[in-house]
This record gives structure tokens, C-alpha cells and sequence, in this order.
């Protein structure tokens, strides 16, 4: 197998399903060693991967913990050898309650921003020892159109991935002397078992307006990102941190 990611390491969190396992088995695909992490098992991907001739290993992973953000980068590194790239997917969307701002619950807040953003650190926090040490590596956060075009009755949600952007750039800033590169994705909704989840019996609705919006008249599937993640993992993009790349079919132009 021959690839863009030839001898690479990459770390996918939230992996057993939707975006986060396409993203998993694209990286293998292109030569990239994964460890496929998730509070869901991650066999599945990994059998897609190995099945097809590539590297991988699944892991028991919670973001919210930070020895288990850990043992996630001890098995690359035992595995694999290095940690390479680090897409930072996992978070808690499909089957979050909306509602307006005011009703939202205090706890699910807590657990969005607990899942999304201290999740998001405690994963930086886990490779960035060995990305150091190496002087080189990729973090690719999953951000989303909620946070910059907004999504009523979803504070919670937006602002998390809003904070998503805010910790991209701040780390694209602090560990650009490191050569590390810090970058994220804005996805507009794709079509997973997250976004059923998500917009329940108004998903219909919501897809006709949601590519109504767009430039581009259809709506995301999964496999219309995993290039933007190659393309930001690999060294197509070694000049490029700090952004936020829409893929978003032209909803915002940033
Ligand atoms: N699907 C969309 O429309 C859409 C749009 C924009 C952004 N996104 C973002 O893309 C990413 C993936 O979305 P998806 O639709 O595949 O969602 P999904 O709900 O299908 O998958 C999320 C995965 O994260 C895992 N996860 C949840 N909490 C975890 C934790 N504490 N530790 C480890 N893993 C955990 C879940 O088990 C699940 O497998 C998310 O960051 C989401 O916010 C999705």
C-alpha cells in the first residue's frame, strides 16, 4: 500500500462509527498506522482496515479521562512507534436535547463542554509530549458549521465547537515553534446515525434547508470530508495552521 500517509501514525477519536470511522479507515487508506479509539467498540473499523491490508488497533477511549487520553498514546507509540496526527472527532451530538437557550439543561451543558472541549485538551495534552520530540505532527480538530453560521436551539452544542476553533488557533500559535501544526474542519450536517439522531422527525425538513443554503445543492455525505482530513494530516498542507476549512458545500465563506 502506498499513500500520503506512508509511515504515519494517526490517533482517530470517536471511531466506531459515522465520521469518525471513515476518517479511521481514509487515513489507513492511504498508509497511515491508526488507533481507533472510542467509548464504542472500534472492532468494525479496525476489521475494515486490516481486512483491507492496513495498520490498526482499537482502543477503550474516553475523552473526559485523561489516563485513558493517555493509554490512547501510549498504545501508538507502543504499536506504531510515533503519533503522527491526532483527529480530535469524538463528541457528543446525536441524541443531545435541543431547546430553547433558556431550558437548555445545566448538566447536558456541562457534558457537551466536558465531551467537546475537555476532551478536545486532554487529547492535545496526551500525543503533544511525543509530537514535541519529534518536531512535527498534525492535530486536526472536528469543529462545525454551527459555530460560526450559529444553530438556534443548540447553545450548547455551537459553543462547544466554537471553543473547537478558539483551541485550534491558540495551539496553532503556541506550537508552531514545535512544528506543530493545529488545524480544524467545519462540516455542515452529514448525513450519520449522529445527525438522525440529531434532527429526529425533522430531518427531512431540515436537509431541504440545509442544501437549500448551500452553494452546492446536496447534502454532506460522510465520505465528502476524509479528503479535507488527508489533505490536513499529510504534508499537502505543511505551511497551513490555525484555520478553519469549511466543508460546508458553500454555506460560509470564510
Ligand atoms: N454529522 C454531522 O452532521 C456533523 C456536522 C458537523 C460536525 N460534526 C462533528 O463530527 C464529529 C462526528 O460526528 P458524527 O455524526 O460521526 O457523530 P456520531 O455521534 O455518529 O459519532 C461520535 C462518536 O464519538 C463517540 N464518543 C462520544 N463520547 C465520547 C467520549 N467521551 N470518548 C470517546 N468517544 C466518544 C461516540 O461513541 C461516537 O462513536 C463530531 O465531532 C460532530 O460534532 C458532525
Amino acid at each position: 500500500m502506498t499513500g500520503q500517509l506512508e509511515g504515519k501514525t494517526a490517533i482517530v477519536t470517536g471511531a466506531a462509527r459515522g465520521l469518525g470511522k471513515e476518517y479511521a479507515i481514509r487515513l489507513a487508506g492511504e498508509g497511515a498506522a491508526v488507533v481507533a479509539g472510542d467509548i464504542r467498540n472500534c472492532d468494525e473499523t479496525v476489521d475494515a482496515i486490516t481486512s483491507s491490508g492496513g495498520r490498526a488497533v482499537s482502543i477503550a477511549l474516553d475523552v473526559t479521562d485523561m489516563e485513558s487520553c493517555s493509554r490512547a498514546a501510549e498504545t501508538a507509540i507502543s504499536s506504531f512507534g510515533s503519533i503522527d496526527i491526532l483527529v480530535n472527532n469524538a463528541a457528543l451530538y446525536g441524541g443531545l436535547a435541543s431547546g430553547r437557550f433558556e431550558t437548555l439543561d445545566p448538566e447536558e451543558w456541562n457534558r457537551v463542554l466536558n465531551v467537546n472541549v475537555t476532551g478536545v485538551w486532554n487529547c492535545c495534552k496526551a500525543v503533544i509530549a511525543p509530537m514535541r520530540a519529534a518536531k512535527q505532527g498534525s492535530i486536526v480538530n472536528i469543529s462545525s458549521l454551527a459555530a460560526l453560521y450559529g444553530l438556534p436551539y443548540s447553545l450548547h452544542y455551537a459553543m462547544s465547537k466554537a471553543a473547537v476553533i478558539g483551541i485550534t488557533r491558540s495551539l496553532a500559535r503556541e506550537l508552531g515553534r514545535d512544528w506543530i501544526r493545529v488545524n480544524s474542519i467545519a462540516p455542515s450536517a452529514v448525513m450519520t446515525e449522529g445527525t438522525d439522531e440529531f434532527f429526529g422527525d425533522k430531518l427531512e425538513r431540515a436537509k431541504e434547508v440545509i442544501a437549500g443554503n448551500q452553494s452546492l445543492k446536496r447534502n454532506l455525505e460522510v465520505g465528502d470530508l476524509a479528503g479535507t482530513v488527508i489533505y490536513l494530516a499529510s504534508d499537502a498542507s505543511k505551511f497551513v495552521t490555525g484555520q478553519t476549512l469549511m466543508v460546508d458545500g458553500g454555506t460560509v465563506y470564510l
